[in-house]
Order: structure tokens, then C-alpha cells, then sequence
């Protein structure tokens, strides 16, 4: 195998900084994959022309990073990323404008939602509340508001009381106070085995236990859940029933029917995730419809309007309702006051259906054009869905898949983050070798081009021409 060297040409002073930098870019890369051997000390400053200490000091500083580690007797390795909350990001930190980054789930959009935030924005100024501006109190404040979100939230077939709906920035916020008011710290929740990847470092901040239950196409087990339920006390189940993220499946309403009558069995409070389900056209009722009572409903229009607006909604069942509150109080104190006012003006003439339909039509049109340059791929997803699932065939491992992908200026996510613990099982992440694909966030033809990327990835195997010499 051909050892990896950065071009010496690239090497700046503070010399150990480039040569950080340049090794960290090789490993975003894939240049450098988890598990390869490094260049030892002496070969390194050799072929670099620099001193054995500064290739010492960078090394270190990289091991100290967790980019390296150094094994006695044997040499530098690239770090093979675990499966620790920290490390679990599917997404990339920044945007890096040559690559197509298809690593983050976001809606799709146009100048169209940058003109509506712009005439909402005048219009908002024009008859700004003076109420508003002075608000700190969330339920004086936010009154009138929740009788307008109550009143749309009706219109979609959900009856809630306004008395019970907090407006939340985003549905993070939304699961926070939600995860908070049921699960103390010590105590246990029961999650899907593959779901949303923030679930695993905020059960781990908050100190609550997770278990991850088994699924199947159409999600969550129920005889998985409640094999969990009659062996401890599980306070919680999180889940997203119409359209996960990642799996994209929508489940059918007699195992959500299954799943309620297991959790009222053994008072276990639902959490259901409903992010992206207002997007799609005829899904079966929210658990929250089936049980008002037992149900935490969380939803959120970042996915659906906009991500600027940072606008979602917290439906709690009513004898949980000063709990729910006071967690809300005391990790955000309310929501932004401008981006509600904003949202239930909207909710009021109609933007937010209107955008919604516009993003669920928009997304329609992405999956087919998935469809046509995926023939004959296996893959999971849903037609109104930001994203597909994509099984990776045994050819191929997830980790070259993805660094593959990048080396052709494609960003996707891999599984890892989107896997849970099952803390009874010793605390073991189940591995898939599956990638998520985002179809929202770029043009038609960029991804067009990724889409294309992807699929001849996917014909040539794994594969790749020998290093000639
Ligand atoms: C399942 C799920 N829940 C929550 C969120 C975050 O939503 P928000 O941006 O409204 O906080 C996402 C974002 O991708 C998600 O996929």
C-alpha cells in the first residue's frame, strides 16, 4: 500500500499547524482512511524536509484531537471513529462550496421563501405588537398566538387545546423539555434502533438510559417494545411514526394502535417526533390523535417552511402541562418571540399551508427524479420524503462508500450517527451499512450530478484502480 504524504509545497510556517491542517483535510477527505498506518516520525520529516520533533509535535496534537492514536511498538494510526455522542454528527460542519453536500436533511428552497420571509417581515414591522416587544412573560406574551396555532392545528385534524401548546425554536427545543418532563436523570427511555442522531448525546447530557428496540419496515416492534417495558421501567418511548429520519418508513395505524395499548399497559408516555410529518399527503393519524393524553407531540416548520424561521410546536398531554412548561422555562425560556408572530401570521393567511404543499410537491418531483437514476437500487423512502435510505450492497463498505463519494465531491451520512444504544445489551450500537441521502438541500442539477455520482459508485463496487507506479 502507497503511503499518504501531503504535498510539501503546501507546507506554511507555522510548519506543525499546516501539516495538522493538511492531515485533518486528507481524513475529511478520505484521503487518509480510519485505521491506516501514518509515515513514521523519520520517514515523515525526511520525505517533508522538516525535523522529526515537528512531525513529533503534530502527531501528538492530532492524537490529542482524536484524529490519531499512537500504539506502542507498532506506530500512528488514523483513528477509527467510535460510536461516542460526541463524535456522532452525520452532517458536515460547513459548507464547503465545491461539494455537493447532500449530509444534511433540509427542505428544499428557492427564492420563493426568501421573498415571503422578506414580505413577512414588513408586514411584521408594519403592525408590530407593542405587547411583543416588551413580552417575557411566555403565557401572557403568547396567549393569542396559541389560539391560532390551536386554531391550525384543528384544521389538520389535530384538536388540541391551546392551553397545552408551547411554541418551541425548532423541534430540538420541543424534544429537550419533552425528554425532560418524562425521563429524570437515572431513569429509562425505550427509542427506535435507528433514529434522529441528536437522541444519543441528549439522553447522554441529561443522564437518562436508553434502549434501543427493534424494527422492522414499518418501524418500531411492538413485541420489542414491550419485551423491554416487562423487563424495566421504561418512561418514555421517543419515536417518529410517519416518515423517520433516517428510514423514511410511515407506519401503519394498527401497530400504532399496538404500540399505544402497550404503552398505556405499562405507563410508559409517548414522544412522537413529527418533524417531517405534515409533509406527507395522507398518513395515517398521529399517536397524539389516537391519545391526547398519553402523547408528547412534537412538531416543527424548519423542515417543512423554512430553517430560518426556527419555529416549532410542543402539544402536551394536559395533566403534564405545568411540568412540560416549567422544563421549557427553565432550558429556553420561551421562544422567540419575533419568528411566532411571524409563523401564526402565516398560520393565519394561509403561507404555512400554502409552503407546505410547496415543499411536499417539491419533494415529490426530487424522489422521482431518484427513482429514474436509481433504477433497479433497493432503497427506502417515501414519496413526499427529504431523503432516502440506501442499503449498501455487501461490495461495499459504508466508510469507503462515503469517502468515495466525498473524493468525487459528494458529501453523504453514513449510519453510525443514526444508530442507538440498547444499554442492556453493554451498551452496543447496532452497525447497518446503509447511507443517507438528502434531497433537499441543493439545485435540481446539482443533484442530478450526485445522484449520479452515487449510482455508478454503486455499479463499479468497491473496487478502485490500482496505484501505478
Ligand atoms: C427527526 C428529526 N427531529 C428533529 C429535527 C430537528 O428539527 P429542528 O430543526 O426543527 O430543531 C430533525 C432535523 O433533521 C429531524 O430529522
Amino acid at each position: 500500500m502507497t503511503m499518504w504524504f501531503p504535498d510539501p509545497e503546501k507546507l506554511k510556517r507555522p510548519v506543525y499547524k499546516t501539516l495538522q491542517s493538511l492531515i485533518i483535510n486528507a481524513i475529511d477527505a478520505g484521503d487518509l482512511r480510519p485505521g491506516d498506518r501514518m509515515p513514521t516520525h523519520r520517514d515523515f520529516a525526511f520525505k517533508m524536509n522538516i525535523s522529526v520533533q515537528t512531525v513529533s509535535r503534530t502527531y501528538d496534537a492530532l492524537c490529542k484531537l482524536g484524529y490519531l492514536v499512537g500504539e506502542v511498538g507498532r506506530g500512528t494510526f488514523v483513528r477509527i471513529r467510535d460510536a461516542s455522542p460526541e463524535a456522532a454528527m452525520p452532517f458536515l460542519p460547513t459548507r464547503q462550496e465545491e461539494l455537493i453536500d447532500l449530509s444534511m436533511l433540509k427542505p428544499v428552497t428557492d427564492s420563493l421563501h426568501y421573498e415571503v420571509m422578506q414580505q413577512g417581515l414588513m408586514e411584521l414591522s408594519k403592525d408590530l405588537t407593542r405587547d411583543l416587544v416588551k413580552a417575557f412573560r411566555p403565557e401572557e406574551a403568547f396567549r393569542d398566538h396559541a389560539h391560532v396555532a390551536a386554531k391550525w392545528l384543528n384544521s389538520h385534524r389535530m384538536d388540541a387545546d391551546w392551553q397545552n401548546v408551547i411554541f418551541t425554536n425548532g423541534a430540538v427545543p420541543g424534544l429537550l423539555s419533552a425528554v425532560m418532563s418524562t425521563a429524570p436523570a437515572g431513569s429509562a427511555i425505550c427509542v427506535e434502533e435507528v433514529s434522529f442522531h441528536i437522541l444519543r448525546p441528549l439522553c447522554d447530557y441529561l443522564g437518562v438510559r436508553m434502549h434501543a428496540a427493534k424494527m422492522d419496515e414499518f418501524g418500531l416492534l411492538p413485541e420489542a417494545f414491550e419485551e423491554l417495558c416487562s423487563h424495566q421501567p421504561i418512561r418514555a418511548l421517543v419515536i417518529s411514526p410517519t416518515v423517520c429520519n433516517p428510514r423514511a418508513h410511515v407506519m401503519p395505524l394498527e401497530r400504532r394502535q399496538d404500540l399505544l395499548d402497550i404503552a398505556r399497559r405499562y405507563q410508559v408516555h409517548i414522544i412522537e417526533n413529527d418533524v417531517l410529518g405534515t409533509l406527507i399527503k395522507g398518513a395515517p393519524p398521529t399517536l397524539w390523535q389516537l391519545d391526547p393524553e398519553r402523547v408528547f407531540y412534537i412538531t416543527s416548520f424548519s423542515k417543512t417552511i423554512m430553517p430560518g424561521l426556527r419555529a416549532g410546536l410542543l402539544i402536551v398531554p394536559p395533566e403534564m402541562s405545568v411540568i412540560a412548561k416549567n422544563r421549557h422555562l427553565v432550558t429556553n425560556w420561551m421562544a422567540n418571540p419575533l419568528a411566532v408572530d411571524l409563523l401564526t401570521h402565516w398560520m393565519e393567511d394561509g403561507t404555512v399551508d400554502r409552503l407546505i404543499s410547496w415543499q411536499s410537491n417539491a419533494l415529490q418531483k426530487r424522489q422521482k427524479l431518484a427513482e429514474k437514476l436509481f433504477p433497479g437500487i433497493n432503497y427506502y423512502s417515501h414519496k413526499y420524503a427529504p431523503h432516502i435510505w440506501l442499503p449498501l450492497p455487501s461490495t461495499w463498505q459504508e466508510g469507503d462508500f462515503v469517502a468515495q463519494a466525498r473524493r468525487h465531491q459528494v458529501a453523504i451520512a453514513g449510519s453510525l450517527p443514526f444508530m442507538m444504544v440498547d444499554q442492556s445489551n453493554e451498551g452496543d450500537a447496532i452497525r447497518l451499512n446503509a447511507v443517507r441521502i438528502a434531497l433537499g438541500p441543493c439545485s435540481e442539477e446539482r443533484l442530478t450530478t450526485a445522484l449520479r455520482v452515487i449510482a455508478s459508485l454503486l455499479q463499479a463496487g468497491a473496487e478502485t484502480p490500482l496505484p501505478m507506479f
